[in-house]
């Protein structure tokens, strides 16, 4: 039975550029998609433009354009980029459309209706010198949970914990850098606690990942809390019905928006919304976030559904944050990769192969390393994929142009299909990372058979002839079957495939009649090795015009604490810093980065690996003074253990520079 799905990707900020992290939802997100239908499902992708809030606003402002000539432009910049990454969307929609505007009513109005919506003036943050009450984001100061510094006003990236501005410690505004005043407005609120029983049997009933169920039982512990869902003006979004000058709070129209896009697709092919959005519809919704919105998406969402009468969603999948060469993406380290800069240097495929590699079923976070980029697409796609038609199809060529009328070898193709049900799991469970293992191994066992057959030596012999064709035939048939298991990743390459088998490669069940007897077009490449050079561009420093990341504070300076995380006299007396002396230093076999030092502490000596070979050779280093953390946990290495850490400055490149210790001073005295 064909199930009928309705995905979508989180919707992005219509306030800057798309990046690489954005880039690996929607590619997740398609590639599911994708894999969906080649199995024969119906499956629609929607997804939209986050138009609303305070953010779009001042940019707006401050490009002395109006919001709506802002979201149109980044629009079709972000529509260019996931198009480039070959997303396929089915609706790419806006939440500024007349289709959200009318969900976005209807669904405040049924939650009113039900009682689900009050009214309560509340004290709020307001910036005097800027003229306007600060949203959430736009107020930093301490959690009041962790005490971490320079938090946002809703939540905080240390510990999770999630409150009002109020309760920051010593808030600052980030529009103008002054402190605010507090000011009473009216404010409406969902009642979410209402919908504690709800969201309860919802999570146990559905298929959520482990840890987002944990999540979710901190959340219920800490009971649910009432939900602000407006906004005073000035603010760009949508005027509350009954309520003027009150407008909804972005995050209110904005997973409506997943319904508004579906409800411009539906009115364009001639689809039954309801039987979508109906409480008892047969219909599966999928919802793909990234985990900074799940209580969004976990909490909110399915109860303003369920409160409008609508059906709930059948999952959220949760994906965790990329990194870039083992760091956050950041714009000083010029690691803040945009789609853009990525599609003007290289071609999406390798990163969609790459991206699978990588994503797991689980929340953890996905690192992009450039090298290990680099090595995976030459030796999968280049090396073993591509490999076995490249091989292949000139000797079908050679014998004719045509394949012959049967495999010489029908158990090892049955090996490869009947591999398909476990992958088919993989791929429904979204661990893809396994999934390219697994089809990454019949390629293996492909080349083994293309190695152990030698058709480059049978076809020496001219009466080995139909030998030849056979063995190429093969080839051909198990390349076959793997670009049916990996043309949801790579679609471009599959759709190239399928011109050089003349036949579609389009649904799973292709595979189970094997290619034979018919005609192959010319071989032309299909994948071309990255140069390492051009990947490491990607990362080259950032054009001085890099737009700002989203969310970050606008225009106006933000207090200078904003550069640096502080940390109290405490937090600082927990690391034992010392002097040390080097008494021997020596390169370490089999790295190029370590040397292996004996340090004497006064009281006694310790083995330390430290990553400074390549500044610094281990004769210069005898008999210096360094600074060592002393009280460092020991780290087991390939090498041997590691007993502290010798503190270097480092800079953009590999280069490295000891802190040095003046003369007269001893080994193991102590820093303050
Ligand atoms: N507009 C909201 C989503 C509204 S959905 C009804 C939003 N936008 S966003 O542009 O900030 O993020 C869009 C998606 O990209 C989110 O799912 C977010 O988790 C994801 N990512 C943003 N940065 C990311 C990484 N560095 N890595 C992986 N995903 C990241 O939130
Ligand atoms: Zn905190």
């Amino acid at each position: 039975m064909p199930r009928k799905i309705l995905v979508t990707s989180a919707l992005p900020y219509a306030n800057g550029p798309l990046h690489l992290g954005h880039i690996i939802e929607a590619v997740q997100t398609d590639i599911w998609v994708r894999f969906q239908r080649m199995r024969g499902h119906d499956c629609l992708y929607v997804c939209a433009e986050d138009t609303h809030g305070t953010p779009i606003m001042i940019k707006a402002q401050s490009e002395g354009i109006s919001p709506e000539q802002l979201i149109a432009r980044i629009a079709e910049e972000h529509r260019a980029d996931y198009q480039g990454f070959l997303i396929g969307h089915d609706q790419f929609h806006s939440t500024h459309s007349a289709e959200n505007h009318y969900f976005t009513d209807l669904m405040f109005n049924r939650l009113q209706d039900g009682g689900h919506i009050s009214k309560r003036s509340v004290r709020q943050a307001y910036d005097e010198k800027a003229g306007m009450f600060l949203p959430d984001r736009y107020v930093k100061g301490g959690c009041p949970a962790c005490k971490a510094p320079d938090q946002y006003g809703d939540s905080c990236e240390a510990c999770g914990a999630t409150y009002s501005p109020a309760d920051l410690i010593e808030p600052l505004s980030t529009v103008s850098g002054t402190a605010p005043v507090w000011r009473e407005s009216d404010h409406l609120f969902f009642a979410l606690g209402r919908f504690d029983a709800m969201l309860r049997e919802w999570v146990h009933s559905g298929s959520l990942q482990d840890a987002v169920r944990a999540k979710l039982a901190e959340w219920f512990a800490s009971g649910l809390q009432d939900w602000d869902i407006s906004r005073d003006a000035p603010y760009f979004g949508f005027e509350i019905p009954g309520h003027p000058g009150k407008y909804f709070y972005v995050w209110f129209d904005a997973p409506i928006g997943y319904l508004g896009s579906l409800k411009a697709l539906c009115e364009r092919r001639g689809l039954d919304m309801q039987s979508y959005l109906a409480p008892d519809s047969k219909a599966e919704l999928h919802h793909f976030i990234g985990k900074d919105i799940s209580y969004f998406h976990t909490l909110f969402w399915p109860s303003v559904l369920h409160g409008a009468g609508y059906r709930r969603p059948t999952t959220v999948h949760v994906h965790g944050f990329l990194t870039v060469n083992g760091q956050k993406m950041s714009k000083s380290r010029g690691t803040f990769i945009t789609a853009r800069r990525y599609l003007e240097h290289l071609p999406a495929e390798p990163l969609r192969y790459y991206f699978a590699v990588k994503l797991g079923a689980g929340v953890d976070d996905i690192d992009l390393s450039l090298e290990d980029f680099t090595a995976r697409v030459n030796s999968d796609l280049v090396g073993k994929l591509v490999n076995i038609a490249s091989r292949c199809a000139p000797f079908v060529a050679r014998g004719g142009g045509q394949l012959a009328a049967a495999l010489p070898d029908p158990a090892l193709y049955r090996e490869f299909t009947a591999a398909a049900p476990r992958i088919a799991e993989l791929y429904e469970s979204r661990d893809y990372a396994q999934a390219m293992r697994k089809i990454m191994l019949l390629a293996d066992r492909a080349n083994q058979y293309v190695d152990t057959q030698k058709p480059w030596v049978l076809a020496k012999d001219p009466a080995k002839t139909a030998e030849v064709l056979a063995v190429a035939t093969q080839g051909i048939n198990l390349f076959r079957v793997l670009m049916v298991y990996l043309a949801s990743v790579l679609p471009s390459m599959a759709c190239d495939a399928a011109g050089l088998l003349n036949a579609p490669l389009s649904r799973w069940d292709e595979i189970d009649t094997p290619l034979l007897g018919t005609a192959l077009a010319a071989y032309q490449p299909l994948a071309q090795r990255l140069d390492p050079k051009v990947v490491a561009q990607l990362v080259a420093a950032p054009p001085a015009d890099t737009p700002t990341p989203q969310l970050a504070a606008p225009q106006a300076a933000a207090p200078p604490a904003a550069a640096f995380a502080t940390v109290d006299i405490d937090d600082f007396a927990r690391l034992d810093l010392r002097t040390a002396k080097v008494i021997n230093a020596e390169a370490v076999e089999g790295s190029d980065k370590l040397l292996k030092l004996t340090l004497d502490l006064g009281t006694e000596q310790r083995t330390v690996f430290s990553g400074i070979r390549k500044s610094y050779a281990p004769e210069s280093m005898r008999g210096r003074y360094v600074v060592m953390v002393a009280n460092l946990a020991p780290r087991k290495m390939r090498f041997g253990v590691s007993e502290g850490m010798v503190l270097c400055a480092s800079g953009d490149d590999d280069r490295v520079f000891l802190l040095d210790v003046d003369a007269g001073a001893a080994s193991g005295m102590k820093i303050s």
